[in-house]
């Protein structure tokens, strides 16, 4: 599934969809969100936490890796991989013990294996003035969920 979004407000507003789409509780859920710099990624996860009920600031999680949101619709692990190479390195770092929460995960592709366990890939990409978003489901729930969101 393809949507175009022409303005950071569009990217804004499809972080916020993408939240209101999900079940109540968004434990163990893994969103993937990959692109090149400045594609948005960091929007996005901004406003699906946001929209997830939290009213502060969204830091970046570049240099502390993990973001953690204790929200009313859960936790949210807001992750950046930059930094990370791999997924043993990732496992070190305590992956695992994220999983009582959603992940939402930027530069995905430095541990790729985590395709395998992960429900949603978001590619974002630069498309004039805006930008393109594909939604891919990975697991069963991701592929309903993507079916659903249309
Ligand atoms: N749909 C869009 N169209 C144009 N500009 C956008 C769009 N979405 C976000 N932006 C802008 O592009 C930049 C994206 O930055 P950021 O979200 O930090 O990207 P990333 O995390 O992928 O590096 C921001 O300056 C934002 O204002
Ligand atoms: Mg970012």
């Amino acid at each position: 599934m393809k949507v175009f979004l022409p303005d950071e407000a569009a990217t804004a507003a499809f972080g916020q969809a993408l939240l209101d789409a999900f079940p109540a509780d968004l434990a163990g859920w893994t969103l993937l969100l990959s692109g090149e710099l400045g594609a948005g990624k960091s929007t996005l996860a901004r406003a699906f936490i946001k929209a997830a009920g939290h009213g502060g600031a969204v830091p970046s999680p570049t240099y502390t890796l993990v973001e953690p949101y204790s929200l009313p619709r859960g936790n949210i692990y807001h992750v950046d991989l930059y930094r990370v190479s791999g997924e043993e390195e990732l496992r070190y770092l305590g992956w695992n013990e994220l999983d009582d929460g959603c992940r939402i995960v930027e530069w995905p592709d430095r541990a790729p294996g985590l395709a395998q366990s992960a429900d949603l890939s978001i590619e974002l990409g630069y498309e004039g003035q805006g930008r393109m978003a594909r939604l891919l489901g990975l697991s069963e729930r991701g592929k309903a969920f993507t079916e659903k969101f249309k």
